[in-house]
């Protein structure tokens, strides 16, 4: 272990390696395999504060630049969540000209509510092909990643922020403290900084290993993000669980004393405590779940191809790229992936180079079977594909555990 906590300094404990994994967004182009970068990707629990982190996050720059293929409207379900969202925090902000501010505002997915109803708003974006997609919906944003600098500079030229959001965000951001120091400087007194990503409660629960790629550089507890705010001199004043991203927490957070804190942040702490999530043996039988996880969805696979069947993947997500490289699945395992993401046709997945194909193709390719890499959109995408049941074609689903959806 060579890094050190990112929020307090000692030195964390690796509790899961998966070995060298490309980056789970990194797909390439048929001439590119042989440039392709690779990392390791080892998951840590800090003895002293218990965050849970990538032991060594790739830089930034290697992940979201200007041909980030991460489009977030490619969602109806996340479409209605993030515009709930929007609508709650304008209601919530508590001033009547507001100003809101979202960090990581890919396409413009939340704030084009705030646009559509001429809200004072501003996106801080640093994956310019994303961003143009959120202007086309008449969102306003800077190309930068958020920082101490960041914070300072729409400080001088816009002023405070009524509210700040970042959804699937804070995971990301490795400089955890120069993040949250911005928030704190940026943030008007009395206003609130709400943020939602992935919890590790959920993805302990499921055996969700697939959420640890290159781009999460944390695996959030209540207790966690309650420690990391107060560092600032703020204080987390609400924890309410969500359903999308496989399940994810939503943390609303305000300056010390400023908001009541809700009867939620002491219950979640409680049963974070009770359950031992971030503990030693806690971590020990996810590595062992995980492990059994990976034997008995490889075994299933050979079983359909030994079998003459036909399997393609649906969904060339991010947390796919985990999963087929950690089990070694390959194409002759897994013959493509389809997927809506224009971006990500005709290239290659990242590391296992299975090819990618639009999702036009699905119904004709005629599957046996398909491997709901997409699982955090279950619901959505079984109701989109009836056909493809009731045709006789299964799917093969490996969260929480490795089945044939009968
Ligand atoms: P996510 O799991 O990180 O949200 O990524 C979802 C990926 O799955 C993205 O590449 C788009 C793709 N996708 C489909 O191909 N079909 C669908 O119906 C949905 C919801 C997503
Ligand atoms: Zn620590």
């Amino acid at each position: 272990m060579t890094g050190r906590c990112a929020a307090c300094g000692a030195a964390p404990e690796v509790f899961l390696d998966f070995g060298r994994m490309p980056l789970a967004n990194g797909f390439l182009a048929a001439g590119e395999f042989d440039a392709e970068r690779f990392f390791d990707l080892r998951v840590a629990c800090c003895p002293s504060c218990r965050l849970i982190q990538l032991a060594e996050p790739p830089a930034p720059q290697l992940m979201f630049n200007d041909a980030y293929p991460f489009f977030s409207s490619t969602s109806r379900r996340m479409g209605e969540h993030f515009e709930e969202l929007a609508l709650a925090l304008m209601r919530e902000c508590g001033v009547r000209d507001p100003f809101i501010v979202e960090l990581g505002s890919n396409d413009g997915i939340l704030l084009q509510h705030c646009a559509r109803r001429g809200v004072r708003h501003l996106g801080v974006e640093p994956s310019a092909n994303v961003a143009a997609a959120g202007a086309a919906r008449g969102v306003r944003s800077i190309r930068r990643f958020f920082d101490g600098d960041a914070a300072g500079e729409i400080l001088a030229s816009c002023g405070h922020a009524d509210a700040i959001v970042a959804a699937n965000v804070m995971c990301h951001i490795a400089d955890i403290h120069s993040a949250l120091a911005g928030v704190a400087a940026l943030l008007r007194p009395g206003g609130l900084f709400v943020f939602e990503d992935p919890y590790w409660g959920d993805i302990l629960e499921r055996t969700a290993y697939d959420q640890v790629y290159d781009e999460h550089a944390f695996y959030f507890t209540v207790g966690a993000v309650r420690s990391l705010v107060e560092r600032h001199g703020m204080e987390l004043v609400d924890a309410c669980p969500q359903q999308v991203h496989g399940g994810s927490m939503r943390y609303t957070v305000a300056h010390a004393g400023r908001r009541t804190v809700r009867a939620s942040v002491g219950a979640w702490i409680g049963r974070e405590r009770a359950s031992g999530l971030d503990r030693p043996p806690a971590l020990a039988s996810f590595r062992a779940r995980v492990e059994a996880s990976r034997g008995d969805l490889v075994a299933l696979l050979r079983r359909f191809r030994d079998d003459g069947r036909r399997v393609v993947g649906y969904g060339a997500t991010s947390k796919s790229t985990t999963v087929i490289n950690y089990c070694g699945i390959t194409p002759d395992l897994v013959e493509c992936i389809t997927d809506t993401t224009p971006a990500k046709h005709g290239k290659y997945s990242p590391g296992a180079h299975i090819p990618i194909r639009p999702h036009a193709d699905f119904a004709a390719l005629r599957a046996d079977a398909a491997v709901l890499f997409a699982w955090n959109h279950r619901d959505e995408i079984l109701e989109k594909e009836r056909a493809f049941r009731d045709r006789g074609g299964k799917w093969i689903l490996f969260v929480p555990s490795v089945r044939v959806l009968e």
